[in-house]
């Protein structure tokens, strides 16, 4: 893993990697580097096979991205603004990525802060995060997958109120609303948030794999394409070293150990 990133950070702890988001002075407001350095972090993630699930956060005490850099939209052309959402944007490469991926957010959560959580498998707040997607205040609409992800995740009612008003809402609201998956206090959230990622690593990582790929279709096929390839997956597991040893340790009143094999 290189060290010398300047916008974000890439730790590993046993089986959780962490990204930290480095700009904790432009409330970690995502830039191109931030862009660049994260997609070339993720490809490495994803074939480390020490790696097992992924965490997201931002730097510093006040938000985990207040969304786009803002000072990048002033000079930036239409072909050069879709050309980076289309193949090099964060969004994208974590849309795909293997392993289960866990936002940690401890503040703001704005714009492409929102989709970037959005495009994670799992959402963990601090109590004190608001969440908006403010991009009509700017004269433009969300691209990172704000207006397809926020619709899907709760619903065309409320999605259609935050995009065209840009309010935000507090922690508690997102958990109502099922932005979020679970609120802690500012004091546990990196606790609980590990304790839960810990919890998912001990999984079968092709099984974590497929499991995630068999959801995602739920929102993106219909539902007979969708059954028949949850079937595919499912007998695919099959073929797998950590199928033989998950149904073994249950008969055999044991733990499992999966090796991802
Ligand atoms: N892009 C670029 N810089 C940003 C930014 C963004 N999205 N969000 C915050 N910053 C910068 C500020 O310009 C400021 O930099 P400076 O110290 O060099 O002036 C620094 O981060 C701190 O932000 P500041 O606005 O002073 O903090 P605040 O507590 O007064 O306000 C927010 C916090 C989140 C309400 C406010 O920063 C904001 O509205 N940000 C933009 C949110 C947004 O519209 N995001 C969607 C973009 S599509």
């Amino acid at each position: 893993m290189p060290e010398n990133y300047e916008n974000i950070l890439v730790e590993k702890t046993s089986a959780i990697a962490v990204l930290t988001i480095n700009r904790a002075d432009k409330l970690n407001a995502l830039n191109s580097g931030v862009h660049r350095e994260g997609v070339a972090a993720l490809a490495e993630l994803a074939v480390d096979e020490t790696v097992r699930v992924l965490v997201i956060k931002g730097a510093g005490e006040k938000a985990f991205v207040a969304g786009a850099d803002i000072s990048e939209f002033a000079a930036a052309t239409a072909a050069e603004q879709r050309d980076v959402m289309l193949s090099r944007s964060l969004f994208t490469v974590l849309d795909s990525f293997p392993k289960p991926v866990i936002a940690m957010i401890n503040g703001f959560c704005l714009g492409g802060g929102n989709e970037l959580a959005m495009a994670c498998d799992l959402r963990i707040c601090s109590d004190k995060s608001r969440f908006a997607q403010p991009e009509i205040n700017l004269g433009i609409i969300c691209g990172g997958g704000g207006t397809q992800r926020l619709t899907r995740l709760i619903g065309e009612t409320r999605a259609m109120q935050l995009i065209l008003t840009g309010e935000m809402i507090d922690a508690a609201t997102a958990l109502d609303y099922g932005l979020v998956n679970a609120v802690h206090a500012p004091e546990e959230l990196e606790a609980r948030t590990m304790e839960l990622a810990n919890k998912i690593a001990e999984k079968a990582p092709i099984a974590l794999r497929y499991s995630k790929e068999a959801v995602k279709l739920a929102s993106r096929s219909n539902l007979d394409e969708g059954l028949r390839r949850e079937i595919d997956l499912f007998a695919l597991c099959f073929a797998t070293e950590d199928k033989r040893e998950g149904v073994a340790a249950f008969l055999e009143k044991r733990k499992p150990e999966f090796k991802g094999r």
